[in-house]
């Protein structure tokens, strides 16, 4: 039998909506860093497409791949500058998002080691 899924164990679709609504939170307060590199007036189309794309790489529904194609991260982070201040600041607003979501042990800690993971590898600009 397939073992549970991280997207299972932490509750599901609610769950994700809730710990990326908090994160676009954070996104929109932070006047400095984030806020100005989100291209779109509306950040609810960026929110769906992160918390989609979230669920799938955790064992919930493909619907990111059906209406985006291969994910291509990195590529398609490029249009933007990630340096370490960007990568600090999207950790910063994504730790918030994590506690404040309430995901029990041991999945909270997976969850964080891999957003941790791929906020560094988003890096495109050094200096
Ligand atoms: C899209 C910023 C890291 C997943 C975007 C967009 C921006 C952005 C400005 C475009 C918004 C839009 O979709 O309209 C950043 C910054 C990061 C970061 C500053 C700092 C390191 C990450 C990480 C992940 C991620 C670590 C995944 C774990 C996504 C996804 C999209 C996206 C799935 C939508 C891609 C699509 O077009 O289908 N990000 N991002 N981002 N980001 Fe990030």
């Amino acid at each position: 039998t397939q073992p549970r899924s991280l997207y299972e164990a932490v509750g599901g679709e609610p769950t994700f909506r809730r710990l990326v609504g908090r994160f676009y939170e954070e996104v929109a307060a932070d006047r400095e860093v984030l806020r100005p590199l989100y291209p779109e007036e509306d950040l609810g189309p960026a929110e769906e497409r992160f918390r989609l794309f979230l669920m799938q790489y955790w064992g919930g529904p493909h619907t990111y791949s059906d209406e985006r194609g291969h994910p291509r991260l990195r590529m398609r982070h490029a249009p933007f500058s990630i340096g370490p201040i960007e990568r600090d600041a999207w950790l910063r607003a994504m730790r918030i998002a994590l506690d404040e979501t309430g995901i029990e042990e041991p999945y909270r800690a997976q969850l964080w080691a891999y957003l941790e993971m791929a906020a560094h590898s988003m890096m495109n600009s050094w200096g």
